[in-house]
């Protein structure tokens, strides 16, 4: 085992003790970001005058070698080392003696970790922006290929009014655009750099931070250095950022799991992305949504795990914030298998139009009824007693709006006239929307329009079938 700490004490490490706080087995995630941070802080100790520029650019030169020796063989990244700082640092030291024991000149492990951590989602909350985006894409694409199909929109989960299938889509595209924003969020509250910071005091040597900054791509410096060292906001609102992403992620699977399930069958599922039984035969089962489902209690429970590792911590670092990490890695992990998986599930969807159409006419035109009373100039609420009243007798006697002769619609009210008939119908009702985030097939190809253009702005790729 090795330690950057070994000179303050008699006798080695308990065995088991340090092996319950090493961290190397999952923070290796973070070699290139602690690589190239040290980098930077190489060249920032070589610019400040602490070490003599050619040594400085030795340091340099040898962690270039040691990041491409790293990512060529990743399985090298391993050893007894206490954690990812210790394993680059012995390297170097096995490497240049001396001059890789100076590195570690006024830095300290604690602001190490957190720009790391940085370094780590900055460049990687992008490629779950980007998945986040291709399922966007497809729903898009969803949303074309159903035209002017119908189908009913719920509420409390009973049939509440006719919509276009395009409009529910949509309704799930949308809250995931929210979630591209919210994880540029994280990644903007990340973009601080830490360095300077010490292990909570700063550092005594005249390192120019915004110079460092500027050297790692930062767009500024953290404001203060004991806050700094325990900081993970950024970390919490990268998770929260995850954990919504699921929630959109589960309620999409659980709408898909009971549309596509022989109860509705609005759509189905692709063969190669359903599960049979090892016992009946007859089932084709969507497992892939429903452990997409699943996985957002993990996914919240990262979330959640950090937030109570953090309310208790007094001033400045403490070791319970190493496990960010896992918290961190596990969301990011979920988020991007899940996203994934739900992107080829959209992708392989189909429209059964009849029976999405069936099941949006009915009685769930009721209140398209109230609606044509009102603009014959009855108030709504009298209206809506009218219908409520004629509802109730259809229901008694299994019977819908369109079965319903001209007599019996003026028993209700003298105010239906011949035209009722043809008024009353899943397409008018659609059509008979005004507002712009309505289901009205105007408005609804407005949006998509909309929705194409940002999947085309924020991955630089038109979706297929523009
Ligand atoms: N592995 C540690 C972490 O993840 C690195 C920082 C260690 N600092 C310390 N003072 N022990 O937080």
């Amino acid at each position: 085992m090795t330690t950057l700490w070994s000179g303050r004490f008699d006798t080695a490490p308990d065995a088991a003790a340090f092996e319950f706080g090493a961290s190397l087995r999952f923070d290796r995630r973070l070699f290139e970001d602690d690589v190239t941070g040290s980098i930077a802080w190489a060249r920032a100790l070589g610019r400040a005058g602490v070490l003599p520029a050619d040594e400085a650019g030795r340091l340099e030169d040898a962690l270039r070698d040691l990041l491409r020796r790293g990512r060529s063989d990743p399985s090298s990244i391993d050893g007894s080392d206490e954690d990812v700082h210790t394993f680059v640092e012995r390297l170097l030291v096995d490497q240049l003696g001396d001059s890789g024991r100076r590195l570690h000149t006024g830095r300290s492990r604690n602001e190490q970790v957190s720009l790391d951590l940085r370094l780590y989602l900055r460049r990687r909350i992008p490629v779950l922006q980007r998945a986040a985006a291709d399922v966007v894409g497809a729903l898009a694409d969803r949303a074309a290929d159903a035209g002017d199909a119908l189908m009913p929109a719920f509420t409390h989960f009973r049939p509440a009014q006719p919509v276009l299938v395009a409009h529910f889509f949509l309704s799930h595209a949308v809250p995931l655009i929210r979630d591209h924003a919210r994880l540029a969020l994280a990644r903007d509250e990340a973009d601080a750099l830490p360095l300077g910071s010490g292990a909570i005091a700063g550092t005594a040597y005249a390192i120019d931070v915004d110079e460092l900054a500027r050297d790692l791509g930062f767009s500024r410096v953290v404001a203060n250095s004991i806050d700094a060292s325990s900081d993970r906001d950024f970390a919490a609102t990268f998770l929260y950022a995850c954990a919504m992403t699921m929630v959109h992620l589960s309620r999409l699977s659980e709408d898909l799991v009971i549309l596509c399930g022989d109860e509705h069958r609005f759509f189905e599922l692709a063969d190669a992305l359903s599960t049979g039984s090892s016992m009946m035969p007859q089932k084709k089962n969507p497992d892939p949504l429903e452990l997409v489902r699943g996985k957002t209690g993990r996914t919240i429970g990262h979330l959640v795990a950090l937030l109570t590792t953090l309310k208790g911590l007094p001033t400045g670092y403490n070791k319970d914030l190493q496990e960010d990490k896992e918290a961190v890695f596990g969301a990011e992990d979920t988020l991007l298998g899940s996203l994934g998986v739900v992107r080829l599930v959209v992708g392989g969807l189909t429209l059964n139009r009849t029976r999405a159409a069936a099941a949006a006419s009915g009685l769930l035109l009721a209140t398209d009824v109230a609606d044509y009373l009102v603009g014959r100039g009855m108030p709504f609420r009298r209206a809506h007693e009218v219908v409520g009243a004629l509802v109730r007798k259809l229901v008694a006697e299994g019977r819908d709006f369109a079965s319903l002769s001209l007599d019996e619609w003026r028993a209700a009210s003298d105010l239906f006239d011949a035209a009722v008939a043809e008024r009353i119908t899943p397409a008018v009702s659609v059509a008979a929307k005004r507002t712009p985030q309505s289901t009205a097939p105007g408005a609804v190809s407005t949006r998509l329009a909309e929705v194409r253009a940002w999947v085309t702005n924020v991955t630089g790729q038109e979706s297929a079938g523009i």
